[in-house]
């Protein structure tokens, strides 16, 4: 096989009847001996290979299995068959990496989520699979886009943090002492002093903090990296490694932040719609085989592509958390005491709230603003009224929150007093304080946890189908 492989890809684009072509890829399915779907990944679509079984001795024939790694030279044709334009006529076929029907762990079957993440080193190769990982990176790639082509710098915060004071969740200890060999101090405690850094590290949950350094000097900026928690909610929304966008805009106030938020997710399911149709179609006939069997109250009300197009052509609902209370107090469920959670003035709202809202009154997505400020982080602005603070999430359906952000405490006096308040360490933070002190300035930022928008796109109902390799409590395999 002497010629340049060619991308199964650019094969379907511009296909050249006549022409010799050499691809390779995996075996989706080899039907009746002569017609294999194979795939490279370029693309979601197959392309048919048509093997005349007389022509191929039976030993190669019977490697050509569910998953097998093969290089195929042959002839394009137009096809005559339905369902595809073009098929490749066999001449040369070469196994590059056998998967022996009867030790490779998948079969071409549908095989449920939970065996498939068990097998995460090849669930990439199955079709929704690699749908996801497609547009998981289609949508990378649009979040870079999307702030580039708006001015924005990417700015890479540190994943090691000497500080542990923005409160976001518990977190992961970095050190290098082995478990019960550190050192201690003359009360018990560990020393950290004599630690690699000279002090406690965490992994971090988050790198706005640092962000802010950079919208003060660059004017816009934003992060995308990995971010850590070690909260024990073991839920299909949470995971302990996530990654997280973090835009921070110098003279932004909370209504330009939540004007941002709004546009960027728009874009990012724009570009995937415009770009990613077929992976999408592929995903939202899934949906609709796994719903078939489902009662009808059970079921998605509007398709995957439907429900993306509609979150870009409809404007998100703006309410502050004041309203949000007084609505989910006059609800149905509220007054037949359907919800678990209390509906109280200064309580966060649980799950089930944000659903009641997104879901049953709005019916699209919600951004709820100005939360009590005894449930949120001493960085975000407070309002004038005393109780609450220039907060904001964005609300999804069938997700919940997908964005939390706000606008930042940028009043030197005012920051200190809450920090001491809360018992947020000065001596930690004094950096932090400083950039209140010289050439401060109004501005916002928001975190949209990048797998939450990858599980809306994807229609996938946990969000360790949608990151390659999840961690999550009691799992860290691969
Ligand atoms: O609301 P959070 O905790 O906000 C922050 O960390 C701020 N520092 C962001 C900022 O203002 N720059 O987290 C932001 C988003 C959430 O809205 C959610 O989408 C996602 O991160 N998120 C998680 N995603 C997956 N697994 C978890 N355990 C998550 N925790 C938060
Ligand atoms: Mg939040």
């Amino acid at each position: 096989m002497s010629i340049k492989r060619i991308e199964i890809a650019d094969l379907i684009k511009q296909p050249k009847i006549d022409e010799t072509v050499l691809i390779k890829g995996w075996v989706r399915a080899f039907r009746a001996n002569r017609f294999i779907a194979l795939n490279d990944g370029s693309c979601f679509g197959n392309v048919q290979v048509v093997v005349d079984f007389e022509n191929f001795e039976e030993a190669l024939l019977k490697k050509i299995s569910f998953h097998a790694c093969i290089a195929v030279e042959g002839k394009v044709v137009a096809s005559q068959g339905s369902g595809q334009n073009i098929e490749v006529v066999a001449e040369k076929i070469e196994i590059l990496g056998e998967a022996n029907p009867e030790e490779y762990p998948l079969q071409p079957k549908k095989q449920t989520m939970e065996f498939l993440r068990e097998k995460a080193h090849l669930r990439m190769r199955t079709n929704t699979f690699s749908a996801v990982f497609r547009l998981r990176h289609a949508l990378s790639y649009a979040i870079h886009k999307f702030y580039n082509d708006r001015g924005y710098y990417y700015m890479n915060t540190p994943i090691i943090t000497g500080s542990d004071a923005e409160g976001a969740g518990e977190m992961f200890g970095v050190t290098t002492f082995a478990p019960n060999e550190a050192p201690t101090t003359e009360d018990g405690k560990v020393d950290f002093k004599q630690d690699f850094f000279g002090k406690s590290t965490n992994l971090t949950v988050s790198g706005q903090l640092q962000a802010e350094t950079g919208a003060l000097a660059m004017g816009k900026v934003y992060t995308f990296g990995p971010t850590f928690r070690a909260e024990n909610s073991n839920t299909s929304r949470h995971l302990a490694e996530f990654w997280m966008v973090e835009p921070e805009v110098a003279f932004y106030d909370i209504m330009d932040n939540m004007d941002l938020a709004e546009d960027f997710v728009k874009y990012l399911l724009n570009h995937v719609l415009e770009n990613y149709l077929e992976d999408l179609t592929f995903l939202d006939k899934r949906i609709q085989d796994l719903e078939k069997n489902m009662k009808k109250e059970d079921r998605r009300t509007m398709g995957l592509i439907e429900t993306l197009r509609f979150v870009v052509d409809n404007s998100f609902e703006r309410i502050t958390y004041t309203e949000a209370i007084n609505l989910l107090r006059n609800s149905k469920p509220y007054k037949k005491g359907r919800f678990e959670f209390e509906v109280e003035w200064g309580k966060d709202l649980s799950a089930e709230h944000e659903r009641w809202l997104v879901e049953k009154k709005f019916q699209k997505p919600v951004i709820v603003r100005d939360y009590p400020k005894g449930i949120k982080s001493f960085y975000m602005r407070q309002n004038d009224d005393g109780k609450t603070v220039a907060a904001m999430d964005v609300l999804f359906p069938g997700i919940g929150e997908v964005i939390g952000g706000s606008q930042r405490e940028e009043r030197h006096d005012v920051l200190k007093a809450r920090m001491e308040e809360m018992n947020i360490s000065e001596e930690e933070l004094w950096w932090y304080l400083e950039l209140r002190k010289f050439g401060g300035a109004p501005h916002s930022g928001f975190g949209l946890g990048f797998e939450r928008i990858v599980l809306f796109v994807t229609g996938m109902s946990n969000i360790r189908d949608v990151i390659a390799f999840p961690r999550s409590p009691g799992t860290a395999e691969f």
